[in-house]
């Protein structure tokens, strides 16, 4: 199979058409089948549940070249089943796990010629999801969806990949109490995009968002959970139910213990605590992200700086980087069932 003739190791975190997507539909209260499909094109009534009421989920993995040249995905079942979870939380049909996995297998060897290769870089970034396609016009959940998976070649999602950012602390929040901060829909990146304009413009790579309900709380920013380091070495992930609970983090807790030996405290984190500086490192960590180390932090007039600084990546960050992207390319054994394996 030849490979697209890109230019690899500069790709950014953009969308470019590929050549299959895989699609199924749901009608009559059950899923068809899924099958790919070259339309890149979706045609639906000017009343589809989504474009009314937002009804949408989506998820997000990427896959690997390997060292050795296989193509492989990371723990896709685990977004299978958040993508469940999604669903059910907006009175979707779920679509099956094991179609979803299957779905991913054919799509991602169906564009093996646009997975980049090993050591560029840039992965094939894999956007599963699915939404209401019927016309609703009272407000109710649709009766038919549409599920697809496209794929597309990407490069860093901040510039300069492991280069440390400099993000602000939001006044906007992007979840509810007991909303839907911890699933995966498009209405919260909705939520998100004056905020994350905003900080663009003011010069920030990133916003950090705080528990809606006391603003005391480390939640996550807009596409990533967050990690810290604190002063004896222990990796501090903030708890939450309002925040996604991203598969990068579940993983860099198992890889921070197995791999590392590191002790691991999963607890509420206080935005006192950061701005006392009590923590040496902090990252942003997700599929996207892979894990995206921050510099300093805005906080209304202030900087928070960490010790590792705006030039590199942090000793314990680097080292969860590198063992994660180690075990997503092959370099690193990786635990049992989270390396599947496609061609
Ligand atoms: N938090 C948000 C809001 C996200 O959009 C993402 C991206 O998927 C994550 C966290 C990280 O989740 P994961 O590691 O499963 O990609
Ligand atoms: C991901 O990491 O897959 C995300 O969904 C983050 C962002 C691109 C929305």
């Amino acid at each position: 199979m030849e490979k697209k003739n890109l230019d690899w190791s500069n790709l950014g975190f953009g969308y470019m058409k590929t050549d299959k997507r895989y699609v199924a539909n749901y009608t009559n209260g059950a899923w068809g089948k899924g099958e790919l499909i070259e339309d890149d094109m979706i045609v639906m009534s000017e009343d589809a549940g989504v474009l009314q009421y937002s009804q949408s989920v989506f998820e997000g993995l990427k896959a690997y070249t390997t060292k050795d040249g296989h193509i492989v995905t990371f723990r896709p079942d685990l977004n299978a089943q958040r993508m469940v979870d999604s669903a059910k939380r907006l009175e979707m049909p779920p679509y099956p796990v094991e179609d979803f996995i299957d779905g991913v297998r054919k799509v991602v060897a169906a564009n093996a010629a646009w997975v980049p290769p090993y050591g560029t870089g840039a992965t094939l970034y894999i956007r599963p999801y699915m939404f209401g396609i019927n016309p609703v016009i009272g407000v109710k959940p649709a009766d038919d969806y549409h599920f697809r998976i496209f794929v597309t070649p990407v490069g860093p999602y901040f510039k300069g990949g492991a280069k440390p950012i400099y993000v602000k602390v939001s006044d906007f929040d992007r979840a509810a109490p007991h909303g839907t901060g911890n699933i995966k829909a498009g209405l919260n990146y909705a939520m998100s995009l004056h905020a994350i304009v905003t900080a663009h413009e003011e010069g920030f790579a990133e916003n950090i968002y705080l528990d809606p309900a006391t603003r005391s709380k480390v939640e996550e920013t807009g596409g990533a959970n967050i990690l810290f380091i604190d002063a004896d070495d222990h990796l501090v992930v903030p708890k939450s139910d309002s925040i996604l609970p991203s598969i990068t983090r579940r993983s860099l807790v198992y890889v921070a213990e197995h791999y590392l030996g590191m002790t691991v405290d999963e607890r509420p984190v206080y935005w006192k605590e950061v701005q006392e500086g009590n923590f040496k490192e902090c990252g942003l960590c997700g599929t996207a992200a892979v894990i995206s180390p921050i510099g300093k932090i805005y906080d209304h007039g202030k900087d928070i700086e960490f010790a590792s600084g705006m030039e590199d990546i942090g000793p314990f960050m680097g080292k969860l980087r590198s063992t994660l992207t180690g075990i997503q390319d092959g370099e690193i054994e990786a635990p049992e069932g989270w390396i599947d394996h496609i061609m």
